[in-house]
């Protein structure tokens, strides 16, 4: 399984170093990967979308130099840059509004077809100056991002993408393929396809410890039945379980708010860091075969890996359940041991 390529279960996610949410100097994205780098991290992932190239474009510069057996790099297919430039304040950025307007004011635009899975890969390998990509993913082909219309570009992808990965991974370009979204659905559903067979998958933002029902009850069985790995993404849903004012990429609302204060304070009265508790939950799940937090400041990576190795007690757990914090159902860390 793609578990096994992996060193190690803590990675990183490269979107904040697309300049989302300002514009993060270049010294400082540097460090922070190096900072990455030198804690031990060995699995970057990335996409054309974060900064319209340029965080991958960041990642190659920060892994040049680096053996690349000695790491593995997963890159996203979906949206193609172009070297027309336009104005990011207006909004499309692939269809990602104006999420990435600090980044490169390059076009993008969306296309799950063969041809443009192909070109898009070529376009990344080249970006992030490298020989090879191990792990592809199928970019945001789900509600946040199409609306209704994400079933269309499905269908796009299920007769375009899903087969010039599976072919990429029978030739042994890649060793991997699957979906990288932000909704459980479109995951579900590829897994009832007869025809498709991925290997890994990045849920972003819902197997976390705020939101974490839904993918509880079908995907993450499902995922396990398929040999199918979970690569969570978002695991502080974009920053508000980690201290930050971010919830799926928008400014968090006061129901958010007041829910990541009471684990907050559980977690003070146990003193642990609600990062602890954040990536550890995610993990604890049998199908989760990674974590990738996002950072876009070098000392952002020392607290993820001591939140990895904090001990946490059984009674923080124990409480969290009582306070029906967590879901009832969810593993967690401490029923393994
Ligand atoms: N559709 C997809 O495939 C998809 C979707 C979403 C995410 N992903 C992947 O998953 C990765 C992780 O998700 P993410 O980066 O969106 O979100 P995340 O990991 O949930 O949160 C990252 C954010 O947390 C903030 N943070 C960390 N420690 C903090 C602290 N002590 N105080 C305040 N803020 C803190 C960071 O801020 P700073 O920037 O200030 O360090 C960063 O912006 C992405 O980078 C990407 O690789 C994939």
């Amino acid at each position: 399984m793609i578990r096994d390529l992996l060193q190690g279960k803590l990675g990183f996610g490269t979107a904040p170093l697309g300049n989302l949410y300002r514009d993060v100097p270049e010294k400082e994205a540097i460090a922070t990967l190096d900072a990455a780098w030198e804690s031990g991290i060995r699995y970057f992932d990335t996409a054309p979308l974060y900064g319209a190239g340029l965080a991958e474009k960041r990642l190659g510069e920060a892994l040049s130099g680096k053996k690349r057996d000695d790491y593995v790099l997963s890159t996203k297919i979906g949206r193609i840059i172009l070297d027309v430039m336009e104005d990011s304040s207006a909004g499309n950025q692939g269809n990602k509004g104006k999420l990435y307007e600090y980044g490169y004011k390059n076009k993008i635009i969306n296309d799950y077809s063969a041809d443009a899975t192909l070109r898009s890969i070529e376009d990344s390998l080249k970006r992030l100056n490298t020989d090879r990509i191990d792990f592809v993913y199928i970019h945001d082909v789900a509600q946040d991002a199409y609306g209704d219309e994400w079933i269309s570009q499905f269908e796009t992808a299920r007769t375009g993408a899903f087969r010039t990965l599976t072919r990429l991974r029978e030739e042994g370009v890649i060793k991997g393929w699957g979906l990288g979204v932000n909704r459980v659905e479109p995951i579900e559903v590829m897994l009832e396809l007869e025809e498709a067979k991925p290997d890994v998958s990045l849920l972003a933002g819902r197997y976390s410890l705020l939101d974490h029902e839904h993918a509880l009850q079908r995907l993450m069985p499902a995922a396990v039945k398929n040999k199918m790995d979970i690569v969570v993404g978002g695991p502080y849903n974009s920053g508000v379980l980690a201290g930050g004012t971010h919830f799926e990429y928008q400014k968090a609302s006061p129901e958010v708010l007041n829910k990541v204060e009471k684990i907050k304070n559980i977690a003070d009265r146990h003193h642990i860091s609600i990062k602890a508790a954040a990536l550890q939950f995610s993990l604890a799940n049998p199908a989760v075969a990674a974590v990738i937090p996002g950072a876009s400041r070098p000392e952002r990576i020392a607290e993820d890996t001591a939140a990895l190795h904090t001990v946490i007690p059984a009674s923080f757990w124990e409480e969290m359940r009582e306070q029906k914090l967590v879901s009832p159902y969810a593993p967690l860390p401490y029923d393994q041991k």
